[in-house]
């Protein structure tokens, strides 16, 4: 039913985003992780979220796992699911970045086109793509929840990396490179994104 609402009008709230972002003293924006299964998602989008909250920041986490829990229960992880499932994130994010929120959100989104449907949602530069780029094989070898073994041997069909594909971005605000060799802490890499945000005018 996506785009069959009809007859709606919109209302305006009388107290403007700008005044929301002043009482906050900052600006709202999605920052978007995006990266394979235990590419370090949720621990970076953790570490960010403590870091900016330590600073007297308002953050909010939208964790891919954990929103399938609730809002997007209903969808698998065939392509359509996976694209309806970050139209719904993205579509919620935004409104978070509206409210003045510094927004996180952290799922694969394995797909350019479905991260840049979200991208488009958003005034320009308030969408803040981070790729964790980390090689499948070092996912792998993490392999945190036991599923990478699973999908290797066929318990889990369409998983990513593995028999789903994963396509990285081909440009993106921010890339946290992770390897075997050089391996920086959850807290560098959320500090990295803090730089970014200062120097872009996101904290006020
Ligand atoms: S997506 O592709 O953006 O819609 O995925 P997302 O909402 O981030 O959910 C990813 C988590 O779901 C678990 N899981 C799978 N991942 C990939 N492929 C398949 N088939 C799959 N089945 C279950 C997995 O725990 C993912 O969590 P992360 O945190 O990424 O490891």
């Amino acid at each position: 039913n996506v785009g069959k609402s009809t007859n709606i009008l919109w209302h305006e709230n009388p107290v403007q985003k700008l005044e929301r972002q002043r009482l906050l003293q900052q600006k709202g924006c999605v920052i978007w992780l995006t990266g394979l299964s235990g590419s370090g998602k949720s621990t970076v989008a953790c570490a960010l979220s403590q870091n900016l909250h330590s600073r007297g920041k308002l953050t909010y986490i939208l964790d891919g796992d954990n929103v399938r829990h609730g809002l997007n229960k209903d969808l698998s992880f065939r392509a359509e699911d996976r694209a309806e499932n970050i139209r719904r994130i993205g579509e919620v994010a935004k409104l978070l970045a509206d409210a003045g929120v510094i927004c996180i959100a952290s799922l694969i989104s394995p797909y350019r086109k479905d991260r840049d449907a979200c991208r488009a949602l958003l005034p320009k530069g308030d969408f803040i793509e981070v790729f964790l780029d980390v090689p499948l094989h070092v996912c792998e070898s993490r392999d945190p929840k036991g599923l990478y073994k699973l999908a290797r041997a066929g318990k889990i069909k369409g998983f990513t990396g593995i028999d789903d594909p994963y396509e990285p971005p081909s440009s993106c605000e921010i890339v946290l490179q992770q390897k075997e060799t050089a391996c920086a802490s959850p807290s560098d890499m959320a500090e990295t994104v803090v730089a970014y945000l200062e120097e872009n005018g996101y904290l006020l």
